[in-house]
């Protein structure tokens, strides 16, 4: 039968692919950093692709409604033996790419479902290319051609599918690079499968150009090593200048990562929207940065956009040292109010400030000494004779000292204001003149001062006028102070009238008064001292009562105030009261509502996210979204299953920044990756404590998504170790140890079973303190390199993991404490591999039969035997993490208890030459019971073969002549020897003791 009658046969069987009336759906994200150079989904005409031989792979094009082909290439050779059907892209360029990805969409049989194909039918196809500078037309010689991957379908269909009109489409995504020549040609080579290959889409990724920081960055292929970043050095958008060169890293999937420095808007220009856009016309910016426009400042203005420093209103100034955002100006109005003071040799000039300062607090004054005849307009500047002190310009008091005037002669002085824009005003300068005679009498003194009545706290006063005033009386200065105290203080007021009531005074003390009078000439001298008292108690009944009176309302308004404060506070008080016991009636419902999971009073019981029906509202439940802005991104430390792992810090408003480890999800992801990579931050948000690794936040709300932890300088615990090989006591390598079992028990409590416990997931800080890490159910599995699949389908890490969990899943806290004895051993070990280079089939096979790891050289017989424990095959017989922390902190208190190496209780053996046996490990004897075969103990002691050692080298014949005479009991024992073997050979060379 020929190919084609066998499809035709195929078909008839119901055999052959269903062909596809719609469209596969794309199921990826980020199309915005991938450049594609073939979509086979988006060609109109013939693909036009290469099939060798011509009858394997079959083009078949469907319209789809709307009437655009699909274009599915078909094979299903199932029944013949030796298929290899070659089916060949047309040339692709590959652009400016260095790594392509391939991502196929197909669907694929299930052998098993198609009868009489057994031993011919295949499950799997390959995918090939080759690189070459221009195509090669028709030519194609497979020897050519490199490969990729073998392809398996995640999903196969059967028969019943095809009835059911099923469709199990496959989507496989490989990478190939770095490509070096101009382009390269795709093949794919069926070997006997049922494949209908639906889509083809060729891509590479590139970091889009993007604008960050008022910075653009132009589209940037990434390296192909996806453990290093491509520098990119940013152009300042338009308007806008560097500070700090901006920069931004290009990481492998097309995410742009680390944000380093920055442009700002220049002077007249505003951010908005990640452009500079100009000032508006009234508003203005003056300096670069990332600052909005202000309105222009009082007295200026602008009719123009994008302006830097506004313009001053006409009669107003800036000063040339005036900042852009200051109002303008204007010169002050005169001084006013001047007086003098004149006597024999010194002229007093005082006067108050403007009413008008203008805007400015830089005010100064200077006078101007004029000599006037009698006609004010012959005036004549003084000239040198006269001085004053401190000066005559730049004064800032309101007050100037004339000395060496002449007698009789009338003195003019001008005392002008002046502030930063006098100078810059055209305008007359504004001043205030007092003429003054040199020969003008100061005042004489005023006369008698009475006191008109006085009360506990007053004092009322009046004098006589003096009887040569010698001018206008403009006011009266009355100083005072207590007679007791006269150094120490006094007070004074003024009086434009002869008489003053004093207030504010203590009663029944005597006071001390001086009054004197000022005129336009000046101050006369200060008339006597006059003593007045205060009145007592009784001095002053009116007032008394008044006071009183003044008493009894406060008293009584104060009772009532105090009732209207006790009912309130009473009130408030109940309020709190009821509230508290509010609060703690809501905490007792929160508490019973987590009661279905509380396992032990006081420790929260952990959740798993999965059983959120929306896993963001998990991730949001237990992690606090970080603003990205908080983050600072340094350098990337690794590459994690799902994107770079990077170290930064991370800053907290009135915190110290902190440093952080910042797990990214790589873009282009699907929801499903998503929603595993935020499983981890919602397993980890649950926990609080020192040796459990700290959740800081995650970023979900924009690009790249990250999950930020605490920093651990050391690293993972399994390299740390292998970099300080020997290098710690055995006390500190407890304390660590301890950490881990610490962590351990939290998670026990709570009810989490980590699964993958193992020294490579533990992180080491800089005071080597160690944090149980890498959460996430499953997904952790998946992520662990470790992690091999077992054959019930499960990926599971072997050399970490209890029996009982290998063999049917079985993972709980015990399965925890086996793998926690195995991570004891990796650190008593220094980072040694458990069970070395052992197969993962040997391992099982060997635990199965009752071995387990030898102590490491050095190890306290304490901690093997911990070990032992952790490793005892019924699970319940191994310890809690409670008891190996309490069983770690006696090793602690009591140091000597480590001292004893397992070295030191080595049963010595009889004969020279044999190696000596630890009595902690498998005898002989654990050994027959674990091979089903403790019948024939007795026949070994008896013969002399009593270690493990002596029984590894016996041979058939020994075996037959110790007494074991059934054939099957025989071979069971010869094949256990070989494990045993295998194992002794391992221990001895890695110079451990068994
Ligand atoms: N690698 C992964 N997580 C880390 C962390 N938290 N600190 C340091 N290195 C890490």
């Amino acid at each position: 039968m020929g190919c084609r009658e066998a499809r035709g046969l195929l078909w008839r069987l119901g055999l052959f692919l269903p062909l596809l009336t719609a469209r596969p759906a794309d199921g990826g994200h980020g199309a915005a950093n991938q450049v594609v150079l073939l979509d086979t989904t988006a060609a109109l005409g013939e693909l036009g692709w290469k099939t060798f031989p011509l009858n394997g792979w079959d083009a078949i094009t469907e319209m789809d409604e709307h009437n655009r082909p699909i274009h599915t290439y078909q094979v299903c050779n199932v029944m013949e033996p030796n298929q290899n059907n070659w089916l060949r892209t047309n040339w692709i360029s590959r652009d400016a790419a260095q790594k392509i990805y391939v991502e196929m969409k197909f669907t694929l049989r299930d052998c098993n479902s198609i009868p009489w194909v057994l031993g011919t039918c295949k499950e799997t196809f390959n995918l090939y290319y080759m690189e070459s500078d221009e195509s090669h037309g028709l030519k194609f010689k497979p020897n050519q051609y490199t490969k990729i991957d073998t392809i398996a379908a995640d999903e196969s269909f059967t028969q019943m599918d095809l009835g059911d009109r099923i469709l199990k489409l496959n989507t496989e995504v490989r990478e190939v690079g770095p490509i070096n020549k101009k382009g390269f040609y795709l093949a794919f080579q069926d070997i006997g499968a049922c494949i209908a290959l639906v889509s083809v889409r060729v891509y590479y990724k590139k970091c889009p150009f993007t604008v960050r920081n008022l910075a653009m960055f132009p589209d940037t292929i990434p390296r192909v090593d996806s453990s290093s970043l491509v520098e990119v050095r940013g152009s300042c958008v338009k308007s806008a200048e560097e500070r700090d060169t901006p920069k931004l890293y290009c990481g492998a999937d097309g995410d742009w990562l680390v944000p380093l420095g920055r442009c700002i808007c220049s002077v007249g220009y505003e951010e908005l929207d990640g452009s500079c856009h100009a000032c508006r016309p009234g508003f203005y910016k003056a300096f670069a940065g990332n600052v909005k426009c202000s309105k222009c400042p009082p007295h200026s203005l602008t009719y123009v956009e994008a302006t830097s420093v506004c313009q001053c209103e006409k009669g107003y100034f800036r000063a040339e040292k005036d900042p852009p955002t200051m109002a303008c100006t204007r010169p002050p109005s005169a001084p006013r109010n001047v007086i003098f003071n004149i006597n024999e040799t010194a002229l007093m000039l005082e006067w108050s400030p403007p009413s008008d300062t203008g805007g400015r607090k830089d005010l100064t004054y200077s006078v101007i000494c004029k000599k006037c005849g009698s006609d004010a307009s012959q005036c004549e500047i003084c000239g040198g004779g006269i001085r004053f002190i401190p000066r005559h310009t730049g004064l800032i008091n309101s007050s100037v000292t004339v000395l060496d005037f002449v007698s009789h002669v009338n003195y003019t002085f001008e005392i002008e204001a002046t502030n930063g824009v006098s100078e810059l005003s055209f305008s007359p300068k504004q001043f205030t003149a007092i003429t003054v005679t040199t020969d003008q009498d100061a005042p004489s003194l005023i006369g008698m001062v009475r006191k008109d009545w006085a009360s506990q706290n007053s004092i009322a006063l009046s004098w006589q006028e003096p009887d040569f005033p010698h001018g206008a009386i403009l006011d009266y200065e009355i100083k005072y102070y207590e007679k007791e105290h006269e150094q120490l203080s006094y007070s004074s007021t003024r009086s434009k009238a002869p008489s003053v009531i004093i207030t504010g005074l203590k009663p029944a003390t005597k006071y001390i008064f001086h009054i004197r009078v000022r005129t336009a000439a000046g101050y006369s001298g200060y008339s006597q001292k006059f003593e007045f008292e205060t009145g007592d108690e009784t001095s002053d009944m009116a007032a008394e009562q008044g006071q009183i009176l003044v008493i009894a309302t406060a008293a009584v308004g104060g009772f009532t105030l105090l009732v209207i404060l006790t009912l309130f506070f009473l009130i408030t008080g109940r309020c709190q009261w009821y509230i508290k016991a509010k609060m703690k009636s809501e905490e007792k419902r929160r508490a019973h509502l987590q009661n279905g999971h509380l396992r032990f009073p006081g420790i929260k019981t952990y959740i798993d996210p999965d059983t959120y029906e929306d896993p963001s509202l998990a991730v949001h439940e237990f992690a606090k979204e970080i603003d990205p802005s908080r983050i600072r991104i340094e350098r990337v430390i690794g590459a994690g299953e799902f994107g770079e792992v990077c170290s930064g810090r991370l800053k907290t408003p009135g915190k110290r920044e902190i440093p952080v480890a910042i797990k990214t999800l790589k873009g282009g992801y699907m929801d499903r990756q998503r929603r595993d990579f935020l499983r981890e931050a919602s397993i980890m948000g649950q926990f609080d404590h020192p040796n459990i690794i700290r959740l800081e936040g995650v970023v979900t709300k924009s690009r790249p998504v990250m999950i930020v932890v605490e920093y651990m300088e050391n690293g993972s615990l399994d390299s740390f170790l292998r970099k300080h090989d020997g290098h710690f006591t055995v006390i500190q390598l407890v304390g660590m140890l301890r950490g881990i079992a610490s962590g351990m028990k939290y998670l026990s409590d709570m009810g989490y079973v980590h699964r993958d416990l193992a020294a490579r997931n533990i992180l080491v800080n800089s005071n080597l303190m160690c944090k149980v890490s890498d959460f996430g159910l499953s997904r952790v599995l998946e992520d662990d390199p470790e992690a091999a699949y077992t054959t019930s389908g499960g990926k599971i890490p072997i050399r970490w993991t209890a029996p009982e969990a290998i063999a049917y899943r079985k993972f709980s806290s015990a399965s925890d404490a086996w793998s926690y004895g195995i991570v004891m051993w990796e650190v008593m070990s220094y980072g040694e591999r458990p069970y070395w280079e052992m197969s993962n089939q040997d391992v099982i096979l060997s635990i199965e039969e009752g071995y387990r790891l030898p102590a490491p050289m050095g190890c306290p017989a304490s901690l093997h035997q911990l070990m032992l424990h952790c490793w005892q095959k019924e699970r319940n017989h191994r310890p809690k993490f409670s008891d190996i922390v309490s069983f770690l902190d006696k090793l602690i208190r009591n140091p000597s208890t480590l001292h004893t190496l397992v070295e030191d209780v080595l049963v010595m053996p009889d004969s020279p030459g044999e190696v000596p046996e630890y009595p902690l490990f498998v005898s002989v004897s654990d050994w027959l019971d674990s091979i089903k075969m403790g019948q024939y103990k007795n026949n070994f002691m008896a013969a002399g073969f009593t270690t493990l050692d002596m029984v590894s080298r016996m041979s058939i014949d020994d075996i037959r002549r110790i007494g074991v005479v059934l054939i099957g009991h025989q071979r069971r024992i010869v094949s256990s020897l070989q494990t045993l073997r295998l194992h002794m050979m391992h221990i001895q060379e890695k110079g451990f003791h068994v």
